[in-house]
């Protein structure tokens, strides 16, 4: 395969953005710098003091590692100084920042990020990843409002990940297919390596934490069931993944065929992942190589944020296994 870098990509891919001014490309251009800052802050964690707890909480309640917080600052920098984005919803952040520029231009467009999912297996080495969405905003031109950032994932002009594994790779669509970029620590580049990434029509991996079974549903207990009998289309049961961190098991099951599902308990009705920065991004990126990613009713693209943070239950995969969860709960309830 040749070698194609990904900025070399991206401006190949610009003629396919509707507005191509090269806007959305230097934005782009800004998440790899990061993700490669990233990659080396990840990479080092183990040396350097930024294991461990900060001993602060964001607003999910959640304790935040030093690297979540290193992560959402390295990300919020790049965009803020790349002027392409005028602002930021972050999982790490209560609220949205704006990058107000005082008589510059405010740039057309939002990125809503997880800046480092699977924060409990930074610790133990243990694959994790950052999940971005890029949204046009409502108006041209100004600083940016929250209703920039509440747009349902249909109107998501790009979306991506990056998961920091046994290599580096940054995974993203512009709605034109999903591509897959491995970073070459040696040259400081991410090289296209996975061209025109599709999900395979079957799949026989199931990824879900099964510790929460005493709180799912009568239709999720059978749809379990379903994937450990000889019942379903493989004729043997199915693999159990589950890593703990989004990213990295949705990369595999998107590589071999598979479904990820975070569902509501009746502890936690809407479940534990995020609409904006880990349910969208990642439902446009499995649309768009040929899978399918629901609340365990409706389309994730086509919910319709309401706040920030809000969660939502995610079945996220290909779309027989998708079909086939939802054909269940729709049974037993
Ligand atoms: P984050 O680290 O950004 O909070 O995301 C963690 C998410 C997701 O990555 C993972 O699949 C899931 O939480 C694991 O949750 P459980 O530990 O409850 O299974
Ligand atoms: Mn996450
Ligand atoms: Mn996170």
């Amino acid at each position: 395969m040749e070698i194609i870098t990904i900025n070399e990509f991206i401006h190949l891919q610009e003629k396919n953005f509707p507005y191509s001014k090269g806007d959305l490309s230097s934005l782009l251009y800004d998440m790899a710098i990061a993700a490669k800052i990233v990659h080396r802050e990840v990479n080092r964690a183990g040396l350097a003091d930024i294991l461990g707890e900060m001993g602060s909480t964001n607003i999910q309640g959640e304790d935040q590692k030093k690297l979540d917080v290193i992560a959402n600052d390295l990300f919020i920098r790049a965009l803020r100084a790349g002027e392409k984005c005028c602002g930021v919803a972050s999982e790490e952040l209560d609220d949205f920042v704006a990058f107000g520029r005082k008589g510059m231009s405010h740039g057309h467009y939002v990125v809503c990020i997880d800046p480092l999912d699977g924060s409990s297996n930074i610790d133990v080495n243990v694959s994790i990843g950052t999940i971005f969405s890029i949204y046009r905003t409502l108006e041209a031109d100004r600083p940016a409002v929250e209703a920039d950032f509440l747009q349902p994932g249909r109107k998501l002009v790009a979306a991506g990940y990056v998961l920091y594994g046994s290599s580096t790779m940054l995974v993203y669509t512009t709605g034109n297919g999903v591509n897959g970029f491995t970073l070459d620590p040696s040259i400081g580049e991410f090289l296209l390596s996975h061209p025109n990434m599709r999900i395979p029509e079957k799949g026989a991996i199931y990824s879900t934490n099964e510790g929460n079974v005493s709180g799912m549903s009568k239709g999720m207990l059978a749809y379990l069931d379903h994937c450990k009998s000889k019942n379903n289309d493989s004729g043997k049961p199915y693999a159990a993944r589950y890593i703990g961190s989004l990213v990295a098991d949705f990369h595999r099951n998107l590589l071999k065929g598979g479904i990820y599902i975070y569902p509501g308990t009746t502890k936690d009705p809407n479940g534990k992942l995020r609409l904006l920065y880990e349910c969208a991004p990642l439902g446009f990126i499995c649309e768009q190589a040929g899978g399918k990613a629901t609340d365990g009713i409706n389309n994730i693209l086509d919910i319709q944020p309401v706040e920030l943070h809000q969660r939502c239950p995610l079945f996220i995969g290909n779309a027989a296994m998708v079909d086939k969860a939802m054909e269940f709960i729709k049974t037993h309830g």
